[in-house]
């Protein structure tokens, strides 16, 4: 194979070099990493082989080879200033799982630099790990001079970095790279001629050897497994084919960096010095363009969150450093897909979808940024005399329209002359966190210190819970407090008081040692029911209005509708069962809906929240437009399909590892324990949730989405009933239509006809109405003209005109003005309205008369006002009585003028 001098050339290099050393040339893991809610991106090469450096799961092959996709948030704060920080990256790898190890890995590293890319041998320089003897051996043996051997310590020469003291637990272990020296003269000032970091070197491969699973600080255990994994990243190894330290300039990049600099209106290596912020736009269009093209969608959580902040960099530079007032962004996208292409072939069918999520996401900044300078240039005369933006403005151009700071500073700065007070910023900033804190401080301090908090000191321990075996159970009270009288249930903060004893009509929270019933909690309402039982009263009966829960512990909050109850005494509780069934048909739904929306709309639909309720579900995802109609339907047509397959939900209760690597849901963000509990059904879902469910998918009966709306930016919700609840619906619409139906006297069938021709009838009906409207208004205007008299040789009419509104007396000013009347003046009266209107012609203007005025002259007796130019003026008057006097008095003002 000839040495290669394309990129893709170089990736193809890669696998056909590591297949012929027996390795399985694998294909790239997608960004959003599969079955990891842990991580938010993949980061590296071994991502996708966790679990085989453990030695978990059997699998096909010891050896593999990738060409992977990575996006690293680390560095972004160099990204762009230098020329080799990325967020992504390409890294090629090779791995061995418990197969070849060491001296191998550093023989084929050798043999691929050397004799594929014909590098010169003397330019390489190496590292290892302090005391790793074994590669230092086999380096030698390779002909490197000890001098170019460097041992570091674990803060370099570990990965993941600092591991054995403070790294991420995992595999892990030593690791020896590979630097190239492109020769004197390229290191910066103040670096030594031994320093790696210098600028004169550039690192451009890692052999990590995982030899160890961390389980803490300093806590290795030994995996007794022989693992390779190793990490080149590409741009750089492009540019050391290429002879020069710079990856962005490689033609993997070089390209974007042109296009960034086109769309943004730069010279690029030109005078300006801005360079570094063209390279940065560049690097998060491409990282922006392979993260939307692997499904990941800008939004305000996770992966999306990360995705806007690096998007809205690049905005703010090209709406901050170069003045640019249009979208701009999606513009770099083709370059990025043409760039790529040949190493991602699915870029060019999705580049049309990335460059319109670009675009929206820019046009929804731009929206957001505008509102923002709008209230700081209203703000900008109050603190002009200081000279300073004031910490409180700044916070809130940070809270209210998420202005960041350091654009606002430069705005401030260049274009205002103005300072901002950061220090006061940074304290209201503070204030906020600390509100934040006392907040959920506040909400433990009610169970630490109040009668919860009582009742724990007493030893009241979580209640076990039967409810997913049945709905009824018997169970001892082990704790009772009272609700103040007047107060809502169900508020935990407005508990009064422990009591050993509840009497008739107490409004009470019972705490029982085990109970059936399913306290509120992951979306599921609470459940409602009764606690019954006999003590030495007699009979007691609690009705529950719902169940909550405190840290374990299930208030069941109710009031006591006959008997006394004592703390100790034995009751028989039962969920209403009717009740619970149809929130199990709800949360099972929405199960399915999840997948359903996945399967339909892509892997970024995420779960934002939900509502398992027993007359109704909803479900927030993140999705950046509607749901269409005909989408909607589908979903529908996809559930109800599964609810007839009639499969059986199993549940399971397993260790959370193991859960993630089965392939169940696990939502981001949530915490959960060390075993959870996997509710799936086969072949459809798989999601980690402690709920209540139904047996059989064929329980929920049917399901129907009632509505689709937007609850925030980039987050959907979907509303929709089950059951019986469906079936409901499903009458509601139908007796609608019959009465719409009987309104219209036609058959369901015939309604959009018979709607339609009831339209077409009243748009003739309303011309016609026009029209005769109009003739009405020619008649009475020619009246009216009959009317006028001669004053100083000009025509002139001054008249009230009952039932004319504004409109009507516009119209017969120009039926007058038609009929050749010179100088009009009219009031209608229409409602409460008394219109006023001067009209003038060409002649009557140039004898004086200006409508202007003689508004005015209207206006002082009727009250009102009104203005407008000298040869028409309309307005309004308030005293209907003062017309006749308005009358004469405008007749007098024009008799003035006129001479007449
Ligand atoms: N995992 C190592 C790295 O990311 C080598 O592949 O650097």
């Amino acid at each position: 194979m000839s040495r290669p001098s394309t990129p893709n050339e170089l990736r193809k290099a890669w696998q056909h070099f590591f297949v012929s050393k027996g390795h399985t040339a694998y294909p790239s893991a997608s960004l959003a990493p599969a079955n990891d809610p842990t991580l938010l991106f993949t980061g590296a090469g071994m991502n996708q082989f966790k679990d085989m450096f453990l030695g978990k799961g059997s699998h096909p092959f010891t050896r593999a080879s990738t060409v992977q996709k990575c996006v690293r948030a680390g560095d972004i704060d160099n990204v762009g200033k230098t020329l080799r920080h990325f967020t992504f990256f390409e890294m090629l790898g090779n791995f061995s799982f418990d197969d070849y190890f060491k001296q191998e890995a550093i023989e084929w590293a050798w043999e691929f630099i050397t004799s594929v890319l014909e590098l010169p041998p003397e330019k390489v320089t190496v590292t290892i790990y302090r005391d790793d003897e074994e590669s230092f051996g086999a380096w030698k043996k390779k002909g490197i001079p000890e001098a170019r051997i460097h041992r570091f310590s674990a803060k370099s020469n570990y990965w993941p970095q600092n591991a054995p003291d403070d790294g991420p637990n995992g595999p892990c272990g030593p690791c020896t790279e590979m630097y190239y020296d492109f020769g004197p003269g390229t290191e910066r000032g103040d670096a030594g001629p031994d320093d790696l970091d210098s600028g004169r070197y550039l690192e451009f491969w890692n052999l990590v050897f995982p030899q160890y699973d961390r389980q803490g600080k300093n806590d290795l255990k030994s995996l007794g497994r022989r693992n390779v994994d190793t990490g080149a990243g590409f741009e750089r190894m492009l540019a050391v084919m290429e002879g020069k330290n710079a990856p962005f300039h490689t033609a993997a990049m070089r390209p974007i960096v042109d296009a960034a600099a086109m769309a943004l209106g730069a010279e690029y290596g030109g005078a300006g010095g801005r360079d570094a912020l063209v390279r940065r736009v560049a690097d998060h269009v491409r990282t922006a363009t392979m993260c939307i093209a692997d499904g990941i969608r800008p939004s305000n959580e996770g992966r999306g969150y990360v995705l806007r902040r690096i998007l809205r960099r690049a905005i703010r530079d090209g709406i901050g450093a170069f003045r640019l007032e249009r979208t701009f962004l999606h513009e770099i996208v083709p370059a990025v897909v043409a760039t790529m292409k040949d190493g991602y072939p699915d870029l060019v069918a999705g580049e049309r979808d990335v460059v319109a999520a670009v675009r929206a996401e820019e046009e929804q900044f731009r929206t957001t940024y505008a509102k923002g300078i709008r209230y700081f240039e209203e703000a900008l005369p109050k603190f002009r005399s200081s000279g300073r933006v004031p910490g409180d403005v700044a916070f809130k151009l940070h809270d209210t329209y998420g202005f960041p700071i350091d654009l606002l500073t430069q705005i401030a700065e260049e274009e205002h002359r103005l300072t901002v007070d950061r220090a006061g910023f940074d304290v209201e900033l503070e204030a906020q966190r600390e509100r934040a804190r006392a907040g959920s401080k506040m909400a433990g301090d009610v169970f630490a210190t109040g009668p919860l908090g009582e009742l724990k000191a007493r030893g009241a321990k979580p209640t076990k819970f039967l409810g997913y075996e049945g709905c009824e159970a018997e169970g001892t009270v082990v704790g009772l407090m009272r609700h103040q009288p007047d107060q809502p249930l169900g508020k935990p903060d407005l508990l009064t008081s422990v009591e050993p004893r509840a009497m008739t009509g107490y409004r009470v929270s019972v705490v029982l040692d085990q109970t059936p019933f399913y306290a509120e909690g992951g979306g599921q309402v609470g459940d409602a029911g009764v606690l019954e039982g006999v003590n030495g009263d007699g009979s007691f009966r609690i009705g529950i209005r719902t169940t909550q829960s405190q840290d374990g512990i299930s208030l069941h909050v109710g009031t006591v509708e006959s008997g006394s109850l004592n703390v100790g005494d034995r009751v028989t509780a039962r969920v209403d069962r009717a009740r619970r069934d149809a929130v199990r048909r709800n949360h099972t739904a929405t199960h399915l809906l999840h997948e359903a929306l996945k399967r339909m709309l892509g892997g970024h639909v995420r779960q934002q929240g939900s509502l398992v309720a027993e007359d109704r579900l909803r479900f927030d995802f993140a999705h950046g437009k509607p749901v269409t109609t005909d989408e909607l339907r589908r979903i529908e047509d996809s559930i109800n399909g599964w609810i007839l397959d009639n499969t059986d939900v199993g549940t399971t209760v397993m260790n959370t590892e193991e859960a993630k690597a089965s392939g169940a849901v696990a939502l981001f963000g949530e915490n959960y324990g060390d075993s959870v509990r996997v509710v799936a059904v086969p072949a459809v879902s798989r999601e980690l949730c402690g709920g209540t469910h139904v047996r059989r998918i064929g329980d929920i009966g049917t399901f129907r989405v009632t509505s689709e709306s937007s609850v925030a930016s980039g987050v959907r919700r979907i509303e929709a009933v089950t059951g019986l609840g469906a079936v409901a619906a499903a009458n509601a619409d139908r007796d609608r239509l019959r009465e719409i139906s009987q309104l219209l006297k036609a058959p369901a069938d015939q309604i959009a006809v018979r709607i339609t021709s009831i339209q077409e009838e009243l748009r003739e009906v309303r011309k016609q109405q026009e029209r005769a409207a109009a003739d009405a208004g020619a008649k009475l205007g020619e009246r009216l003209a009959g009317e006028a008299q001669t004053v100083g040789g000009l025509r002139v009419l001054v008249a009230d005109v009952k039932g004319q509104d504004g409109k009507g007396v516009k119209t017969l000013w120009e039926a007058l003005a038609k009929a050749g009347v010179d100088a009009t003046f009219l009031v209608g009266e229409a409602g409460d309205k008394v219109p006023t209107l001067c009209g003038a012609s060409a002649s009557a203007i140039k004898r004086g008369l200006d409508c202007g005025a003689l508004l005015k002259v209207a206006a002082a007796v009727l009250g009102g006002g009104g203005g407008g130019r000298p040869d028409l003026a309309q307005g309004s008057g308030l005293d209907r009585t003062k017309i006749p006097a308005a009358l004469t008095a405008v007749t007098e003002a024009i008799r003035k003028t006129l001479g007449g």
